[in-house]
């Protein structure tokens, strides 16, 4: 008894296992990406110079650069991504921050005490956020879905606690956390992005900025945190550093038609016409991967729900990773009873062959060997 005896206690924890998966995987998260690095309203380049980019910044034609087209049918489904989490992104009025047309984009600058602390295997803190956007006659983000580019994207850069600065830990391949999100024109205004977007006309020329009361910074991502797609990435603008961990949001922002129009027709750029299609183009991926938090692509017995088809992915994901574990249970559970069977067997017709005479001293001496190895 003692071989079987062993097996079933050896096999029975491992059918622990699989529910202990979740909870220990976080080592998906740790990559790079960035995009503009915050107080340097100085730099040459330009969105129509983008060939250049890669003489002047080695890291700019190198093989992990933002942005990217999201294939939804590539991703590769992670339960382990956990919802993102913010904290410290609601600030009081009282707590003046400072916004910048920096030539390329207007920078918002956020004060450390805003950090992810969920979703990342690692500590961030908050240095600035900005937009990229396109004209009155094109869309303008940066990353795009299935090929398919949305008005405007807004981007929350962090840096890793574990250095300084975003200026020191910028050149780390673990110093940067950003979070993507779409806008889209939808019905009313976004009383968040006006929070931004009253103040556009106070910095129009280049390297001017101005004051803006604190408000709730988190207005300007999505409600949903939890349904996202992550790559290790660069930052999408010289010096193209490729330490960005990115994070885009399957949720995308709503604002007014009115909105958009100020976003993409009131600041000037460096050659003094008006700063539009502040966006890199896609590329290419090189072989990484794209994980997404949630089931990316439908499965077949899908309902489609027109107005969240995220959180109906979501439901479908979760009653597939228990299929998956229904089916590794019952692998498990099939593999201990057939060994347990193979020994029954196996000592009965032993017991037969003790019962010969002939045979009966030969025999002894190899069951005995079994039994004690
Ligand atoms: C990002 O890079 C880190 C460090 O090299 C790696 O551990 C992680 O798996 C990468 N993430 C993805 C999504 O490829
Ligand atoms: C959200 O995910 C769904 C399902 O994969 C996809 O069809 C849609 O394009 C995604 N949208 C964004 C903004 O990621
Ligand atoms: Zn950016």
């Amino acid at each position: 008894m003692n071989r079987a005896a062993l097996r079933v206690s050896l096999l029975f924890p491992l059918l622990l296992l699989p529910s202990l998966g979740r909870a220990g995987s976080d080592q998906e998260h740790g990559g790079e990406e960035t995009p503009h690095s915050p107080g340097k309203g100085h730099s040459h380049w330009s969105y129509e110079d983008l060939k250049h980019w890669s003489t002047d910044y080695l890291d700019c034609g190198g093989t992990k650069q933002s942005p990217i087209n999201v294939d939804t049918a590539q991703a590769i489904f992670s339960p382990d991504l956990r919802p993102i989490q913010i904290s410290g992104y609601s600030l009081p009025a009282s707590e003046q921050l400072k916004l910048k047309n920096n030539g390329h984009t207007v920078v918002l600058e956020l004060p450390d005490s805003l950090a992810l602390t969920g979703g990342y295997a690692q500590q961030y803190r908050a240095a600035q956020l900005h937009l990229h956007w396109g004209s009155p006659s094109g869309p303008g983000s940066e990353h795009t879905i299935n090929g398919h580019r949305f008005a405007a994207e807004i981007h929350v850069v962090h840096y890793n606690t574990k250095y300084d600065s975003f200026t020191e830990a910028m050149v780390h391949p673990d110093g940067l956390a950003v979070l993507g999100a779409f806008l889209e024109v939808g019905h009313g205004e976004n009383q968040y992005y006006h929070e931004i977007l009253k103040h556009l006309f106070e910095i129009q020329e280049v390297g001017q900025e101005t004051s803006v009361p604190g408000f709730n910074i988190a207005g300007l991502l999505p409600a949903n945190l939890k349904f996202y797609f992550h790559y290790n990435g660069s930052l999408t603008t010289p010096p193209c550093y490729q330490t960005v961990k990115w994070t885009i949001f399957n949720q995308t922002m709503l604002l007014s038609h009115h909105q958009m129009s100020v976003l993409v027709s009131t600041l000037r750029s460096p050659d003094d016409e008006i700063l539009q299609n502040n966006y890199r183009p896609v590329q290419n991926l090189h072989g990484r991967r794209v994980l997404a938090s949630f089931q990316a692509t439908p499965p077949v017995k899908h309902t489609p729900g027109s107005g969240a088809p995220a959180t109906a992915e979501g439901h479908s994901s979760s009653f597939h990773a228990g299929d998956v574990l229904a089916v590794l249970f019952g692998v498990l559970f099939a593999v201990t009873a057939l060994a347990f069977l193979l020994y029954i067997y196996k000592h009965r017709s032993q017991n037969a062959r003790l019962d010969s005479p002939t045979k009966s001293k030969v025999i002894y001496t190899a069951a005995s060997t079994e039994n004690t190895a």
